[in-house]
């Protein structure tokens, strides 16, 4: 997030925030009470007991080292690179490589820590809890007060962000969702499998295995009363969560390693209804033309979008037979969650939420025949970071102004039109 450093520096991402303790008593409660009455795939009822304490250990931070791997593990097995498992699991592995999570210490963080490690150890740390979260991405360690040399770091990991052992290795040892079929039982003798086999549990079929860092604690920075980062509260509350819908059912289907978002256009367009309709088939000149335009979000799982970052821009307006634009005629809308580069507070919240709607009414009187309606929406994935980023340049970014630079640009390649569509009035 950004937050203050203690040398002055405003540093990080929205996202940054305490963790979050995901077992707290209370919503263990909340959660037993959620069993719901309609009991549809796939998963029907909140976590069990048994799958929170899972998540809870699985997710302890800061993560613990891996420990000596068993003596009689090959090179191959010792290994946590991701292209060793991806010697045995090519398709998540070739999935990983292009996702988000794999480039999760892109120029945008590491160019902000080139300077942070040495003015502010602890806040550089914090970003590594869920941008590189194993402890043999870490250089130092912070023991008794002091930063000492991390005797597992392995450099070949730090610049991987949320490596696959992440997610599936402690202590060595792999865990991992039960069989296709829901089976979990080993079927050969652990010993004589790869990696000693694996510990396959539920628990990875659940939204609550995301949350730790998709999800600000119930004391981490809030703002209109609202946790900055929210999305598995957001979801709890939603529709799809009550069909027994998880993070995993539409970021992982088929339980591919893609985890498609915000940055994929036929992602967001999947979750979406968009329907542009006029009140009337036919205008003439003068008379006043209506037409509204609706957005749904049947296929999301939560606020569309869920974080502060992206801004969604619905334009409309008129355009002559030659497509140029009548002046006067435009409309404009944003969808987002608006705050200003301190977070200091919220502007205002313009988002879907899960359920909601978006519904722009548009009218004018036609100064000519011939006109048409032309709506656009278009999606700025990083919105909120090209401000961020181009306060930190003008500021000077010192040692990481080279990857700040890069880290820009590409919030600005990332924007793309989400939805155009012209209607004719007459
Ligand atoms: C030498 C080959 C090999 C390597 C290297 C390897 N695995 Fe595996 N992995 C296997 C085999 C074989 C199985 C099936 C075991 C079983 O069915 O019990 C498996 C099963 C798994 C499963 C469960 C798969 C399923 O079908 O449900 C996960 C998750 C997993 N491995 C993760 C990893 C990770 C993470 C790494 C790297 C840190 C890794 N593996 C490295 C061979 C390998
Ligand atoms: C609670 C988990 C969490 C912590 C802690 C965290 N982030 Fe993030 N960060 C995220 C998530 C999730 C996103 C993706 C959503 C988005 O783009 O806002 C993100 C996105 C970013 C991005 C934009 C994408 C990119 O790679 O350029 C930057 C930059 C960033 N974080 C920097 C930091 C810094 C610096 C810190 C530490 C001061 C930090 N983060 C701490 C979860 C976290
Ligand atoms: C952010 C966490 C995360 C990361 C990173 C991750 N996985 Fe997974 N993986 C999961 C989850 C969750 C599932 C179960 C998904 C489901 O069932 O919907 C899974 C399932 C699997 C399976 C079982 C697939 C099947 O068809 O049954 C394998 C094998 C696997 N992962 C290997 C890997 C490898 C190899 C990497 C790195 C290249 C990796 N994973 C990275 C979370 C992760
Ligand atoms: C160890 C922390 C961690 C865990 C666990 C984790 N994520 Fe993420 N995730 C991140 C970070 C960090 C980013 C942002 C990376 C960046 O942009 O630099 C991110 C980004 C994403 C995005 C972003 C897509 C976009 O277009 O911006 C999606 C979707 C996502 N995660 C889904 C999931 C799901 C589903 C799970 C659970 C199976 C999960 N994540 C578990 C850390 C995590
Ligand atoms: C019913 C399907 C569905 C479920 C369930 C769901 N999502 Fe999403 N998610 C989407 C779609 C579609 C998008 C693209 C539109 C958008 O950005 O909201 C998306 C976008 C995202 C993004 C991109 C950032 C942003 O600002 O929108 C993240 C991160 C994310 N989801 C995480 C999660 C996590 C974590 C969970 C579980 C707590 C979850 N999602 C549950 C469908 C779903």
């Amino acid at each position: 997030m950004l937050h203050h450093s203690r040398a002055g520096h405003v540093v990080g991402c929205p996202e940054m925030n305490r963790m979050v303790s995901l077992v707290s008593p209370a919503m263990l409660v909340v959660l037993a009470m959620s069993s719901r009455a309609e009991a549809p795939p796939p998963l029907a009822e909140g976590p069990s007991a048994a799958e929170q304490e899972f998540i809870a250990r699985h997710w302890r931070r800061p993560i613990p080292p891996q420990g000596p791997p068993p003596a009689r593990f090959s090179p191959i097995e010792r290994s946590l690179q991701p292209e060793a498992c991806g010697a045995c699991h090519p398709v998540q592995f070739a999935d990983w490589q292009g996702s988000i999570h794999a480039r999760s210490m892109g120029p945008g963080i590491a160019g902000q820590l080139v300077d942070l490690v040495r003015t502010d150890p602890l806040s550089a740390r914090s970003c590594a809890t869920c941008h590189a979260p194993i402890a043999e991405q870490r250089p130092e360690l912070l023991e008794g007060g002091r930063w000492i040399a991390n005797p597992d770091f392995d450099s070949a990991l730090q610049g991987r962000g949320v490596v696959c052992a992440s997610c599936h290795v402690r202590e060595h040892q792999r865990f991992g969702p039960p069989r296709r079929d829901g089976s979990t039982a080993s079927r050969a003798p652990r010993a004589s499998l790869p990696h000693n086999g694996l510990t396959r549990t539920t628990a990875f079929l659940r939204s609550e295995f995301c949350a730790s860092c998709h999800q600000f604690a119930p004391d981490g920075l809030a703002l209109a009363g609202k946790p900055l980062e929210n999305t598995y509260e957001e979801w709890r509350g939603s529709p799809a969560a009550r069909r027994g819908l998880q993070c995993q059912s539409c970021h992982m289907p088929d339980r591919r390693h893609l985890w498609r978002g915000i940055h994929d256009a036929d992602m967001v367009r999947s979750g979406l209804d968009i329907v542009l309709r006029a009140a009337r088939p036919r205008y003439r000149s003068g008379d006043i033309a209506r037409a509204t335009l609706t957005i749904t979000t049947p296929r999301v799982g939560h606020a569309f979008p869920t974080y502060v970052t992206p801004a969604v821009l619905v334009r409309a307006e008129l355009i002559d037979s030659d497509g140029r634009a009548v002046p006067g005629s435009l409309e404009e809308r944003l969808i987002g969650r608006q705050v200003p580069l301190d977070l200091s507070r919220e502007i205002a919240d313009t988002r879907i939420p899960p359920g909601g709607r978006f519904r722009l009414d548009y009218a004018r009187q036609l100064p000519a025949s011939g006109l048409r309606l032309r709506v656009t929406v278009t999606v700025l994935p990083d919105e909120f970071y090209t401000r961020f980023f181009e306060t930190m340049l003008s500021a000077g970014a010192g040692g990481g102004d080279d990857q700040i630079r890069l880290a820009l640009e590409a919030t600005r390649r990332s924007a793309y039109t989400l939805y155009e569509k012209e209607l004719a009035l007459s």
